[in-house]
């Protein structure tokens, strides 16, 4: 793109002050900064000026989930389904690690995060841990996607080979970047990062089958037979993956997609509850949720939205593919977005100061035709890690590993 041309694509949108230093950069820069122009969706911005109008809910009516009880009652059967697809390599696992992290508070990927106390023992190792449990189960490797972003891409792989992949076989990890989106003010104009770049954050984890899928990584999961992937957040320490029984029951329900959620703690509790919307499986998010909603009960009595989902799903590849055209809805997260002040100076604000924009995995449920709601137990297997104190936070998280029988 020519400057002619940028200018008039900023004019369009309103953002001409992005090439307010353009005559002080030199000409790689200048051309950087006229490619990233071309690239960025400016339409999405837009949506600044309207940040509370949630994408529309359908009607919302209970959608059952397969509780523990009845998991255990077919354990066997769902265990040796379930085995043998990950024995016939059909299930991948996909780590969802291009998030900022904000909340942490680390300038590092958050899987760099040492949480151990007496020994080190970082987020990605455990992860690893924990899918080395399925590896020994089943007898065989696994391929396992790690999704990154343009911020944290080469942190996030020197770390894992400067660790040797933590044990994992090396040609079983493949790394993807996600895509980005421009970061703005209040009044939606881009901020500027460095003089020659617009601030940028990346587009939420919704996006992640369209990066693998440009990565080129689709067809080789093809090629090496998957049909499943289990995606999953790098901030769940405890999390099982590809879990032999999980998989094994959404086989054998027929199900396009699996969730595993957990019992909510309370009515209020501020996790996205398993529903159906007009008729296909959603998740109402926590601030969705109407007092009737979360009063109302099923047919047994017990309340009717009572399920959390964890940011593990497991996805059917075919239906995937069938969904990959469909838009997701756009949201408008406020957060705190380095930029360089009126002297051209960078500030990393303490506070939020404006909006990233992003579309979320949790909406591609309903693009589902049917979906599992899986019960698990939360100390099991829910140790998100948020923070660094308090609610879903490195305390917690520790508490419920050495619980668990970690030795930190
Ligand atoms: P979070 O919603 O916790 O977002 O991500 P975050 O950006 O990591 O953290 P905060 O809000 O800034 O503190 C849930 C999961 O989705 C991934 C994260 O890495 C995490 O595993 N994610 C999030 C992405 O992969 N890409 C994104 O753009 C956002």
């Amino acid at each position: 793109m020519n400057l002619e041309a940028a200018k008039a694509k900023l004019a369009e949108f309103g953002q001409e002050h992005v090439l307010k230093y353009y005559e002080e950069l030199n000409d790689n820069d200048k051309k950087a900064l006229l490619t990233q122009i071309d690239e960025t969706d400016m339409s999405i911005l837009a949506a600044a000026l309207n940040p509370d109008k949630a994408p529309s809910k359908g009607v919302i009516s209970p959608l059952p989930c397969m509780e523990l009880n009845e998991i255990k009652a077919n354990e066997e059967s769902f265990r040796k389904t379930g085995l043998k697809a990950v024995k016939e390599g059909k299930v991948g696992a996909v780590l969802l690690a291009g998030g900022m992290g904000t909340r942490l508070g680390s300038d590092n990927p958050k899987g760099m995060y040492n949480i151990g106390i007496t020994h080190d023992i970082f987020i990605f190792e455990c992860l690893i841990n924990n899918l080395m449990d399925v590896v020994k189960e089943a007898d065989a490797y696994l391929h396992l996607f790690v999704m990154t972003s343009e911020k944290n891409h080469d942190a996030t792989t020197g770390f894992l080979k400067e660790k040797n992949y933590f044990g994992y076989p090396e040609e079983y990890i493949h790394f993807f970047k996600q895509e980005m989106a421009a970061a703005t003010d209040y009044n939606g104009k881009i901020y500027l990062e460095e003089k020659g770049r617009m601030a940028t954050s990346p587009n939420g984890n919704g996006g992640w089958f369209i990066s693998l899928m440009r990565a080129g990584l689709l067809d080789k999961a093809k090629e090496w037979g998957i049909e499943w992937f289990n995606i999953f957040a790098v901030d769940n320490v405890l999390q099982r993956i590809a879990d032999p029984v999980f998989v094994g029951a959404t086989i054998e329900k027929n199900c396009c997609v699996g969730s595993k959620v957990v019992r909510k703690s309370a009515p209020d509790e501020k996790v996205g509850v398993m529903c159906l919307e007009d008729g296909k499986p959603s998740i109402v998010e926590y601030y969705e949720l109407t007092d009737e909603l979360m009063n109302a009960k099923d047919e047994k009595g017990d309340p009717a939205y009572n399920f959390g989902v964890i940011l593990n799903y497991l996805f059917d590849i075919e239906e995937l593919e069938r969904i990959v055209k469909e838009e997701l809805p756009l949201h408008v997260v406020e957060k705190k977005i380095p930029y360089l002040d009126e002297k051209g100076e960078l500030v990393k604000p303490e506070e939020p100061n404006g909006y990233k924009f992003e579309n979320l995995v949790l909406d591609m449920i309903h693009q589902m035709r049917s979906c599992l709601p899986f019960e698990v137990v939360r100390e099991k297997e829910f140790a998100p890690i948020k923070n660094k104190t308090g609610v879903d936070s490195v305390e917690s998280a520790r508490k419920l590993l050495e619980a668990n029988g970690v030795t930190l």
